[in-house]
């Protein structure tokens, strides 16, 4: 299938963690207000791990007049958990963003992950995306922005090194076996990354800075997961000093 547009990768340092989120949710909120304004909505799904919850924080502090009733929030990945538990990345979203803005119920699709069958919950959420998106069988969702995060593994979502997730072309949503924690994960495939219109990655930290030089520079075989995302559009990488420090400048 020929790609919708070439992936334009850019990598944006800010000085501090706060910058960082600052800048991120300017970023959030500016492709949120084009995409409404070309088509009426925002389709953005969220990553999890707990650099993003400052994000959302300021989300909710800062933009409470955003649209959020013509926004609907997924989720890239999720623990095989309920979403009272402390591991869930609903519960953190929730804590930080959706109990503070006017965002409907109905806009907000959680995984279902307190199924105790983690295909099962890969399955229903994947039709929940083919129904929201109404997408033809062969046909892959475009969101007009994707979070991610980048482990020091090199993984992203929840697609980690030496996985079967890596493989997967055609579905969307998978239940990913993780041998390091011994458990499922609920994740979005490659494809579904690489048809969003704008992925935007949140690194900081100086643990990251190695993997961030391996993800941006270096070459990898096999690639890490993080490397092989390459979207029909745009692919931010949002940086900060110590998470950038071993880039070659
Ligand atoms: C998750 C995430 C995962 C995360 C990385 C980075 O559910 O854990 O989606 O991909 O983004 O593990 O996590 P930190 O932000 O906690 O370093």
């Amino acid at each position: 299938m020929k790609p919708l547009m070439p992936c334009i990768r850019i990598v944006e340092v800010l000085p501090a963690p706060a910058d960082l989120f600052r800048a991120a949710a300017e970023e959030f909120v500016r492709v949120g207000r084009a995409a409404i304004a070309e088509h009426g909505r925002f389709t953005v799904a969220l990553s999890g791990g707990s650099t993003p919850r400052s994000l959302y924080s300021l989300l909710a502090n800062k933009y409470a007049d955003f649209p959020w009733s013509q926004t609907f929030l997924f989720f890239g990945d999720e623990r095989h958990v309920p979403p009272d538990h402390s591991d869930s990345n609903y519960r953190m979203v929730n804590e930080a963003l959706l109990s503070k803005v006017p965002v409907p119920a109905g806009n907000v699709y959680r995984v279902p992950a307190e199924n105790p069958d983690a295909a099962a919950v890969a399955a229903a959420y994947e039709e929940n995306l083919r129904r929201f998106f109404q997408l033809r069988p062969d046909e892959f969702p475009r969101f007009d922005l994707i979070l991610l995060g980048l482990g020091t593994d090199g993984h992203t979502a929840s697609l980690f090194p030496d996985s079967a997730g890596l493989k997967e072309q055609s579905r969307l949503v998978l239940a990913n076996w993780v041998e390091k924690f011994k458990t499922h994960r609920i994740t979005f495939t490659f494809p579904v990354l690489n048809h969003a219109a704008n992925v935007m990655f949140l690194a900081c930290g100086s643990d990251k800075a190695d993997m961030v030089r391996q993800i941006l520079e270096g070459e990898n075989t096999p690639p890490f997961p993080a490397q092989q995302v390459q979207p029909d559009g745009k692919l931010l990488w949002m940086l900060d000093e110590a998470a950038s420090a071993k880039l070659s400048r």
